[in-house]
C-alpha cells in the first residue's frame, strides 16, 4: 500500500482527501515543493524545505513543523513507500474555510500534504536534448513564490506540448525569464549566463547547485538578464529543474541550437551535477553519461 502524509499523519494514499472548501482547491491559496529522491535518499532536501518555508511565510502561512521535523517525516514516507527513484510532492494550503477572497479571520489549520511518485531519470533526453518554443511570459510578478497558482505556467507548457516540444522558454519583452517549470541558461564563449534570482523567476534549487559547481570548478558564470537575441546567438542552451536536472536544449522554435547537439559546457555541467548527486545520495546505477 502506498502512503501519504496528511496534516502530520501517515495514511493510505487513497484515504488522503481534502474538503471542497480547502483554499488550495478553490483559490490556489498555498505553495508547494517537488523534491528528487535517488537511491532512496532526498537530494538537496534542506534547500527545498527552506524554500518551502520561505514561500509559505511570504503569503502568511506558517508551517507548524520545523525543517528537521519535516525532514524526518519525509524520510519515513520514503521508507514506507519503498521509494528508490522518484519524487516527493508536498504542498501546504491556508486550510478549510467558507469561501471568501480575504484570509479567514478565525484560526484555520493549514492543510499539509506529502506523497511520493516513482519517476525515472529522463536519460534519453539528457543525452540527446529537447526541443523548445519561445513564448511571452504572462505570469504574475511574484514568480519567486512557488505558488499553487500555475495557470500561466500550464498554458505555456501545453503550448509547447501541442507543438511537440518539451518546454516553453518565456520572455518579458526582450528579456528571457525562465521555462514554464524550469530555469534557462545560455553559454556564450564559455560563460554560463542565467537570469538573476529576483521576483520574475523561481530561484531553482537545481539552478543554485549548477551555479555552485560552476564556481567550484572555475566555470565563469553571470547571473543577469539576457535577451532573446542572446538566446538566438548562444553557443549552448540548457534548462534545469528537479526532475530535468541539466537538460540540453537543441532546438528553439524549429531552429537548431548550433548543430543541434549537446554542447561541451552542458556536458561538463551534467557530469559535475552527477557528482553532486553521488555525494548526497550515493552512486547511481544507470550512469547515462557512460
Ligand atoms: N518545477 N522555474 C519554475 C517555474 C519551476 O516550476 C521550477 C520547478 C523551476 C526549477 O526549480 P527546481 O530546480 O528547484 O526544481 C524553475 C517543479 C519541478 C515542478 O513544478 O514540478
Amino acid at each position: 500500500m502506498k502512503y501519504a502524509i496528511l496534516n502530520g499523519k501517515m495514511i493510505a494514499r487513497s484515504e488522503a482527501k481534502v474538503d471542497v472548501e480547502d483554499r488550495g482547491y478553490q483559490f490556489g491559496d498555498g505553495v508547494y515543493e517537488v523534491i528528487r529522491v535517488y537511491n532512496g535518499k532526498m537530494f538537496t532536501a534542506k534547500e527545498h524545505l527552506k524554500r518551502f518555508v520561505k514561500s509559505s511565510e511570504s503569503i502568511g502561512i506558517y508551517i507548524p513543523y520545523t525543517i528537521d521535523q519535516l525532514t524526518e517525516s519525509l524520510e519515513e514516507l520514503i521508507e514506507q513507500n519503498k521509494l528508490h527513484l522518484g519524487t516527493i510532492y508536498m504542498q501546504i494550503t491556508r486550510g478549510v474555510a467558507p469561501r471568501n477572497h480575504a484570509f479567514p479571520t478565525a484560526d484555520v489549520t493549514p492543510t499539509l500534504v506529502a506523497y511520493t511518485k516513482e519517476v525515472a531519470r529522463p536519460e534519453d533526453s539528457l543525452n540527446s536534448g529537447v526541443k523548445t518554443i519561445i513564448m511571452e511570459d504572462i505570469r504574475w510578478l511574484r514568480c519567486d513564490i512557488k505558488s499553487l497558482n500555475l495557470l500561466g505556467n500550464l498554458l505555456a507548457k501545453q503550448k509547447a506540448a501541442d507543438e511537440g516540444c518539451f518546454e516553453a522558454i518565456q520572455h518579458r519583452g526582450q528579456d528571457v525569464t525562465e521555462g514554464s517549470s524550469s530555469n534557462v541558461f545560455i553559454v556564450k564563449n564559455g560563460v554560463v549566463i542565467t537570469h538573476e534570482s529576483n521576483n520574475l523567476i523561481l530561484k531553482g534549487i537545481t539552478k543554485d547547485v549548477i551555479l555552485q559547481v560552476c564556481t567550484d570548478n572555475n566555470v565563469q558564470v553571470e547571473e543577469r538578464t539576457f535577451t532573446l537575441e542572446e538566446l538566438e546567438q548562444a553557443d549552448e542552451v540548457f534548462l534545469s529543474s528537479t526532475t530535468s536536472e541539466v537538460m540540453p536544449i537543441v532546438e528553439i522554435d524549429g531552429k537548431k541550437v548550433k548543430e543541434g547537439l549537446t554542447g561541451p559546457v552542458t556536458r561538463k555541467l551534467q557530469e559535475l551535477f552527477e557528482r553532486e548527486i553521488a555525494k548526497q545520495c550515493g552512486n547511481l546505477k544507470h550512469e547515462f553519461l557512460l
